[in-house]
């Protein structure tokens, strides 16, 4: 077994020895954060119906009027022929488990996958967004903060090839919802009809968060996208799931024991441990006091110390059920982000393979 396939299969040693790994490989891609200032009260924008859930989306009635030199206009047609997505989803469903990959799923790089092709959007501008799915191109495949989405996308790879019809972007983010509903998580409305771009529509480096900086940066980054402090330390939940690698973000470890179960327990861990600084040759982290095997970014730490997040946070770690309702608003809020309304279906009911009939699951 390589050095890198035994971190891989044993999490626990991966944390302890990634410092060594990181040092070594001095893996860490550089995020630039230069995100436009926040507006006061940033999170303006259209409301559009979503079944009954708010949806909220900046500049939409800009695709009103496509302009070849817009890079808010998507080139390519979405596909006209029908899609089973209970098929698809139950198609990502099935292919989530690999004791090989990571803590043994690929829920956790799918959910990554799609905030990161959603969390693009400026709501000023109107660009960015799910629609598009154009991190499939370089530059913004190569965008720093994407390092390791390689492995979402070629995973997702395999299931375009069984349903060539449905796109990229309504693929990437059907799969996040699918990771987090299997994992335990809330049900998310999603809606279908995001269009695949080309690389004319790639946005520019520096619009996703740096983990080692704090609550203004995380306003700012957050608050273009049209999204408000409730709204952010909901959407910081889902490091429940998954961790960082080192060769991939510099940062290293999972924020909690049980990595591929979404629920509330980054919050409670953030207030019923003690954190302290990880003395190590990697980027700044926090490590938790009672078995260093756990770790929080500056930006997870933010959601503590600054007044108005901490007292998301605090309400979220008491009670789970807030926050699945917060969150489900928010990342379906996310994942439908830069897409025109009159493009998207009604929402798709995509059941949890838990809750189908034996005969369909
Ligand atoms: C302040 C905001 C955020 C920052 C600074 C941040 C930063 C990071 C970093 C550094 C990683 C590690 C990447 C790696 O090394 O593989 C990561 C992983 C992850 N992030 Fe975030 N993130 C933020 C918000 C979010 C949001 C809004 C979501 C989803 C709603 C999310 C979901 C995830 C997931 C699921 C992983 C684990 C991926 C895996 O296990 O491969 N993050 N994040």
């Amino acid at each position: 077994m390589s050095f890198s396939s035994l971190l891989r299969a044993t999490p626990r040693l991966a944390a302890r020895a990634a410092p060594l790994q990181a040092a070594r490989q001095s893996a860490r891609r550089s995020y630039a954060s230069a995100a436009p200032a926040p507006k006061a009260g940033g999170n303006g924008g259209l409301l559009f119906g979503l079944l009954g859930v708010g949806v909220v989306g900046g500049g939409l009635y800009l695709y009103a009027r496509p302009d070849s030199d817009d890079a808010r206009t998507v080139k390519d047609a979405a596909s006209t022929k029908e899609v089973d997505y209970q098929k698809v989803y139950n198609a990502i469903a099935e292919s989530l488990e690999d004791e090989k990959y990571d803590d043994g799923s690929y829920g956790p790089v799918l959910v990554r996958l799609a905030w990161h092709c959603s969390g693009t959007y400026d709501k000023n501008t109107g660009n960015g967004g799910s629609n598009g799915a154009t991190m499939r191109f370089a530059p913004e495949a190569n965008h720093g903060a994407n390092a390791g989405l390689e492995h979402a996308r070629n995973h997702l790879e395999k299931i375009k090839q069984k349903f060539p019809e449905i796109t990229y972007s309504d693929l990437w983010t059907l799969a996040g919802v699918c990771a987090i509903q299997e994992a335990g998580g809330p049900y998310i409305p999603w809606r279908a009809g995001r269009k695949d771009g080309d690389v004319d529509n790639c946005t520019p480096d520096g619009r996703l968060p740096d983990g080692d900086k704090g609550a203004d940066h995380i306003r700012n980054i957050f608050y273009r996208m049209g999204m408000d402090d409730k709204e952010i330390v909901a959407l910081s939940g889902a490091h429940a799931l998954g961790r960082c690698h080192a060769d991939r973000s510099g940062f290293d470890g999972p924020w909690q024991y049980s990595p591929t179960t979404f629920s509330n327990e980054y919050y409670r861990l953030l207030y019923d441990d003690k954190w302290q600084e990880r003395k190590w040759q990697g980027p700044p982290q926090f490590e938790n006091k009672s078995d260093k095997s756990l770790m929080m970014l500056r930006t997870d730490m933010a959601l503590t110390t600054d007044k108005e997040f901490r007292k998301y946070s605090q309400k979220y770690a008491k009670d789970e059920q807030a926050f699945f309702s917060d969150f489900s608003k928010a990342f379906s809020k996310l994942i439908h982000l830069g897409v025109p309304t009159t493009q998207l279906s009604e929402a798709v009911p995509l059941k949890k393979t838990e809750d189908q009939a034996p005969a369909t699951a």
